[in-house]
């Protein structure tokens, strides 16, 4: 493919606008650490004339009929598909990940496009028999109001459109923040708003390297109603304590710490396929990520080894080169954190069966670890990178204790032949999404969002528009 800049958009969008700023910071990318461009550092002040002119905007855009809103994001789903390439060689030199997964995310990004275009026109309410009176009781769902939406460097499109589709079929209009590691993706997606007849100031795209202060701002703003946030549990934390002081709405995507259940009656093969496919997307650098592998006692050795082979053939390299399955990691931190669990890991016994080294530049080594200790790092936090940490489990009541001793509950996966364990252990595993026998389960049409620590909410399917409407009771009397 070749390289083509013009989607590089070194300007913030605000206003319908894209608009350049004094002070830019640069976008680095991970595979180089080159810098691939710069774009504005939206000052503060700027970001409260965004919210007043959403807020403004809002109330045009939540009386526009929903046949007109959902054509205006039906047109964009085409814009996206139509410019697949070009969003693609963006989002892998921002982020690091393969060209083929930038194209597979493209096509998800647009998938909650054309699947709100369509939700929004459903947002039904209700009419109710009253107990008490003869007043006739109904109910109708109402756009939330200005929402801010934070979004990661992980998928720098997909987790944009989980948030900014649902909210704009619902009539809101929105403020968003990109991960500073990963602006251009969203500024490329504003282009394709503003052809596709958005209106400016119902879509904005703020670029900033102050995260903390941005956040703080969005958080506490009275004219924000809403803030939809994905990334860790600590800053996620730290917004519902700041959207609290205007008891704002929020939903919350945050960590992960998943398991994968391999049963001595699973089919070993569809589950190293599994492991494969489930750990090792954007590197290891997915909330939905496996971090644990609880394996049977019976099959260890044999699922150790197969998957052994497969991950020590894992092409490892600059995601624009062809056959690469491993990128880069984001940033050297985002290594040190790889490399402290490994080290951690093996002082406490665990083998090194492939990998298991910090190659050059952000890139480490896909790795195999066996015997891990259960008290490891690798089994309490969320080691974001390509590390396949296995234990040993005897009993089913063994794995799902070992699999729930979290706080945090995204996701989980398990493998098993037997119908009524996959019955039992899908209701007893404390986790929003469970995956049995597959390690793909991320669907436009599924709801996605954990429990305990992970987060509140939910993104994709009808329970994603919800998030970004209100339910008004009215009782008319006679
Ligand atoms: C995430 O890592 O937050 C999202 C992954 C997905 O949607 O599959």
């Amino acid at each position: 493919m070749k390289m083509d800049n013009t989607w590089l958009i070194e300007k913030a969008y605000l206003r319908g606008e894209f608009i350049d700023a004094e002070k830019k910071f640069d976008v680095l990318n991970p595979a180089t650490n080159d810098s691939i461009g710069k774009v504005p550092d939206i000052p503060l002040a700027q970001v409260e004339q965004a919210i007043v002119y959403a807020d403004k905007t809002w109330n045009s855009w939540k009386t526009t009929p929903i046949g007109e809103r959902s054509k205006l994001l039906q047109k964009l789903y085409q814009l996206t598909l139509e410019h697949r390439e070009q969003l693609a060689h963006v989002m892998t030199l921002e982020s690091g990940k393969p060209l083929q997964e930038s194209l597979v995310e493209v096509d998800y990004a647009a998938s909650f496009i054309l699947w709100f275009a369509e939700e929004g026109k459903r947002a039904y309410g209700d009419t109710i028999p009253a107990v008490s009176s003869e007043n006739k009781l109904f109910t109708i769902k109402q756009s939330v109001g200005v929402v801010a939406a934070i979004t990661p460097w992980n998928f720098p499109l997909a987790m944009l459109t989980r948030k900014v589709a649902p909210a704009l079929a619902a009539g809101c209009s929105v403020i968003l923040k990109p991960a500073s590691q990963t602006p251009f993706t969203a500024l490329a997606f504003a282009k394709l708003a503003q052809h596709a007849g958005i209106p400016g100031g119902v879509f904005q795209v703020i670029t900033s390297t102050n995260s903390q202060g941005v956040g703080k701002l969005l958080a506490t703003s009275e004219l924000i109603r809403k803030i939809s946030f994905t990334g860790s549990t600590a800053v996620g934390r730290t917004l519902m304590e700041q959207a609290a002081s205007t008891i704002k709405r929020t939903s919350m995507e945050l960590g992960g710490n998943a398991p994968f259940i391999v049963f001595d009656d699973a089919d070993i093969s569809a589950a190293v396929s599994g492991a494969v496919a489930a750990k090792f997307r954007n590197a290891g650098q997915t909330c939905v990520s496996v971090n644990r592998f609880y394996v049977h006692d019976d099959v260890y050795e044999q699922f150790a080894e197969a998957l052994t082979k497969e991950v020590s053939q894992l092409k490892v390299g600059n995601g624009m080169d062809d056959g690469v399955k491993v990128g880069p990691l984001i940033n050297e931190k985002a290594v040190e954190k790889v490399k402290k669990h490994v080290e951690d890991a093996v002082g406490r016994g665990a083998k090194i069966q492939t990998g298991g080294s910090h190659l050059e530049g952000n890139f480490f080594s896909p790795t195999v670890l066996i015997d891990v200790h259960p008290d490891s790092l690798i089994a309490t936090e969320e080691t974001f990178g390509p590390v396949c940490a296995l234990f040993r489990f005897a009993t089913e009541a063994e794995a799902i204790d070992a699999a729930n001793d979290t706080p945090f509950g995204l996701a989980a996966y398990f493998y098993s032949e037997n119908v009524r364990r996959c019955h039992r252990v899908s209701e007893q595993l404390e986790s929003g999404m469970v995956g049995i026998n597959t390690g793909v389960i991320s669907d436009a049409s599924a709801p996605f969002g954990g429990v305990k620590q992970s987060g509140v909410g939910r993104e994709g399917s009808h329970h994603g528009l919800d998030e970004y409407l209100e339910v008004k009771y009215i009782s008319y009397g006679k």
